[in-house]
């Protein structure tokens, strides 16, 4: 298939773009490179540009004649969200918006839209299920949502068919270490526990007051390549049985911040200070999927749902960046 990923050079959409050459389709990487890097590319033609472009979008679709659109391309940031509202709007909403448009003028027949678990707000009932009143709690949540509404409303009773991946938290990296997790500044607990552990400074945990087992809050944490390949079972669906899906990216049982320092502790072999702090604003205290539905509909499994697993691939990654670092110094 001729697949356009937006955000291809972003954390997760690099994953995905992986897969895809992997399983030998045409891809084109689009992507402005605000939050992704070139080197993360590893198939596919990158090309720089930015959904707020209208025309060159316009012509790449002229060009390519896509069979499916990933959309991936997003500002993620949910605490940061709360401060830039309108850039949230603008970037997650708005544009697409835009790229919906494209989608039907040129008769796209595959959509898969990377959503996230942020869209449920916090919910009172955990393990998620998709049929969860969405209520969420920031713009990004909200932005996300508007944007599943808008295919829902574009895309109903057309030859387009769609797949809305509900993302919980991403984690971990390529098992060979050549892409992963690369923000700045990083706001993601994993990755800047890692860091700690490798600069052996301290982490500090936002909040120790939510009403969870041990304090803190609970996520459900989905490994980068597992959610990577629920992309490539989600187009393999929409191709075979001709419907769309909302689905959550998770494996169903969370763990607290408590228990993931120390699983890197454990993982690392590491010792390092952790202080707690205040809650950070726009946190719920629990989000774990319910995972019934996207086992029961797409034809994939978890390869990789073991939390030291997960663990070790994000510190095998961390390495690397932090020797590609200090050789750009
Ligand atoms: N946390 C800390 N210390 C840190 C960083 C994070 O205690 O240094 C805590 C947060 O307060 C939160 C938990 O770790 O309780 C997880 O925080 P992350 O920033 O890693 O992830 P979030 O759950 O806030 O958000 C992520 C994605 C969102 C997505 C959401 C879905 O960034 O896009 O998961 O669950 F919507």
């Amino acid at each position: 298939m001729k697949v356009l990923v937006t955000g291809g050079a972003g954390y997760i959409g690099s994953h995905v773009v992986r897969h895809l050459g992997r399983a030998g389709h045409d891809i084109v990487v689009l992507d402005n490179l605000c939050s992704g890097h070139e080197w993360a590319v590893l198939c596919g033609n990158l090309v720089i540009g930015d959904l707020a472009a209208i025309k060159d979008l316009e012509r790449l679709f002229h060009t390519y004649n896509f069979d499916a659109v990933i959309h991936c391309a997003a500002h993620s940031n949910s605490f940061e969200s709360l401060k830039f509202p309108y850039e949230y709007y603008m970037n997650n909403t708005v544009y697409s918006l835009r790229l919906w448009e494209l989608c039907k003028r040129f008769r796209v027949s595959f959509i898969v839209y990377s959503s996230s678990a942020s869209v449920y707000g916090n919910p009172a009932i955990s393990p998620i299920e998709e049929t969860c009143f969405p209520s969420p709690m920031t713009p990004y949540g909200a932005s996300k949502l508007m944007t599943e509404r808008m295919l829902e409303d574009i895309f109903c009773n057309s030859d387009t068919h769609f797949a809305i991946l509900r993302y919980f938290n991403v984690a971990g990296a390529e098992p060979q270490a050549r892409i992963g997790e690369c923000h700045d500044p990083e706001t993601h607990l994993m990755p800047r526990i890692l860091r700690s552990a490798m600069k052996r400074q301290p982490v500090y945990i936002y909040g120790t007051d939510y009403p969870t087992d041990d304090g803190t809050c609970v996520r459900d944490y989905i490994h980068v390549e597992d959610l990577a390949t629920a992309h490539l079972a989600s187009l393999d669906f929409l191709r075979t049985e001709k419907t769309s899906v909302t689905l959550n990216c998770g494996y169903g049982y969370g763990y607290s911040v408590r228990q993931i320092v120390a699983g890197v502790k454990y993982v690392t072999g590491i010792d390092f200070s952790v202080e707690e702090v205040g809650r950070r604003t726009g946190d719920a205290p629990e989000l774990v999927a319910s995972a019934d539905r996207i086992l029961s509909t797409l034809d994939w499994r978890p390869k990789h749902n073991d939390l030291y697993e997960i663990i070790r691939h994000a510190w095998e990654w961390e390495k690397r960046l932090e020797t590609r670092r200090l050789s750009d110094l």
